[in-house]
């Protein structure tokens, strides 16, 4: 308390500029490693780390398919110098292992400053307003298909909306920083990748002589599931249908970026079972690129 009372009486007397000229610490645009946003952005920091954005130069699978990172067409998204709104980015030569990392996304050489989605008071470096980064466009560099296919769509939801949701708390949690600003909406630098939920989806299944068909709709998704950019994600569709208490049918379909459902838009699948089944169950599964699993999206029974 006596630290902060000490504070305000040293800095009251002079005006934003001079306090701008104490607390500056030029290297911060220096395009420094992460860890140095970390001494202030402490909780945005922890949260990138777990991020697939920390990891995207490190990743084995990037590693394989790029052999050994020889591919140059494939590097610059992986490690990015500066992100610009729906254009590719130049790759970066330093600090490459960083992946898509906080100064990547938040320098501008322009401005020569931080740019972020508010207008801050931020003494230890410059930072501009920039309404980049509450729109979907600042992602559509690189996640160019999702963008595309979400563009579409016209809804108002960008991809911060769901894939950064927001809490009330400090942006910055260095003393004495941290108390000379109020809580803003801090928005999850963890980039969940999500999973659908049941209500995202519409099922329905038609009995007819030669089988079922089994028609599902995305109603909740405003990309197509799964998307990709030139990872591999997967949707599973299992259908198995029972006689008498016996299983007497088993089938799947494998979905992939190209193949996958499209928002508002019927997918309809043949399913060729014997017609005196009595009940099916469907099971969606859907499987991310950088995980060997399997994770199960919803489960249906139909009776007849
Ligand atoms: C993939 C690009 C990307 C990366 C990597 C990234 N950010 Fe952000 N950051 C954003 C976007 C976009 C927003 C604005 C989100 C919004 O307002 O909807 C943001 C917002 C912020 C904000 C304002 C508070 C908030 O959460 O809205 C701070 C501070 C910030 N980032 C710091 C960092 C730091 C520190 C790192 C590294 C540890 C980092 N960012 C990494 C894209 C990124
Ligand atoms: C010595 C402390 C300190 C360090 C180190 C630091 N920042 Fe900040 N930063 C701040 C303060 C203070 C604010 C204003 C916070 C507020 O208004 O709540 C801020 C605000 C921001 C914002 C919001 C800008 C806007 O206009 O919306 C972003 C983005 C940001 N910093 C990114 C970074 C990045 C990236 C790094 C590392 C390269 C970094 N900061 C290093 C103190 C720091
Ligand atoms: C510089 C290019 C770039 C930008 C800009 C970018 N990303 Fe990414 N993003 C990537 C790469 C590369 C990966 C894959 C990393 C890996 O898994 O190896 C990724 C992964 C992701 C994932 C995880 C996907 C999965 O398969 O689990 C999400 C979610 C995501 N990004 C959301 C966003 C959002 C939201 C924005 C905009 C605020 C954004 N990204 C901006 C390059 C970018
Ligand atoms: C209304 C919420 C919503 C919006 C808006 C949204 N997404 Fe998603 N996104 C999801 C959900 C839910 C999933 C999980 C789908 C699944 O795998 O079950 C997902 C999955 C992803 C994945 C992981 C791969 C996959 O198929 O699972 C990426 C990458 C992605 N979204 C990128 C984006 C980008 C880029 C934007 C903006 C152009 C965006 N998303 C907008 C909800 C949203
Ligand atoms: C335009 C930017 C861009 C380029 C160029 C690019 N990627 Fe990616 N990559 C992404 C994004 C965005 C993701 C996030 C997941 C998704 O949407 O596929 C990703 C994810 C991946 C993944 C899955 C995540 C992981 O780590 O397992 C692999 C593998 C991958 N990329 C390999 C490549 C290869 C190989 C090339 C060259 C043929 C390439 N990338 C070129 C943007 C790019």
């Amino acid at each position: 308390m006596i630290r902060i009372i000490f504070l305000i009486l040293l800095i009251f007397p002079l005006g934003c500029e001079k306090i701008e000229k104490i607390f500056i610490e030029e290297d911060i645009l220096d395009r420094p490693p992460s860890e140095r946003c970390s001494e202030c952005h402490t909780k945005i920091y922890k949260q990138w780390k777990n991020s697939r954005h920390s990891v995207a130069w490190v990743s084995e699978k990037f590693i394989k398919k790029t052999k050994n990172r020889t591919k140059t067409k494939c590097l610059s998204c992986h490690a990015p110098l500066e992100i610009k709104p729906e254009e590719k980015p130049e790759l970066r030569d330093k600090l490459r292992k960083e992946g898509v990392n906080c100064f990547s996304c938040h320098y501008r050489e322009k401005t020569k400053s931080i740019h972020g989605p508010y207008k801050v008071f931020s003494p230890p470096h410059y930072s501009t307003y920039d309404p980049d980064y509450i729109s979907s466009k600042i992602c559509a560099g690189c996640h160019r298909k999702t963008y595309k296919n979400w563009k579409k769509t016209e809804t108002d939801k960008n991809c911060q909306d769901c894939h950064m949701p927001s809490k009330k708390d400090r942006l910055v949690q260095k003393f004495p920083f941290t108390y000379f600003h109020s809580k803003k909406d801090l928005h999850n630098h963890s980039f969940p990748s999500l999973k659908a939920k049941e209500k995202d989806f519409m099922v329905e299944i038609i009995k007819d002589k030669t089988g079922i068909l089994l028609r599902i709709k995305n109603i909740g998704i405003p990309h197509t599931v799964p998307t990709a950019q030139q990872g591999s994600p997967k949707y599973y569709i299992t259908l198995s249908g029972i006689f008498k208490g016996k299983n007497i049918f088993k089938d799947d379909y494998m979905l992939t970026p190209e193949s996958g459902l499209k928002p508002g838009k019927w997918k309809e699948l043949k399913f060729f079972v014997d017609t005196k089944v009595e009940k099916v169950t469907i099971i969606i599964e859907r499987k991310l690129s950088w995980i060997n699993k399997k994770e199960k999206v919803l489960k249906k029974i139909f009776s007849f």
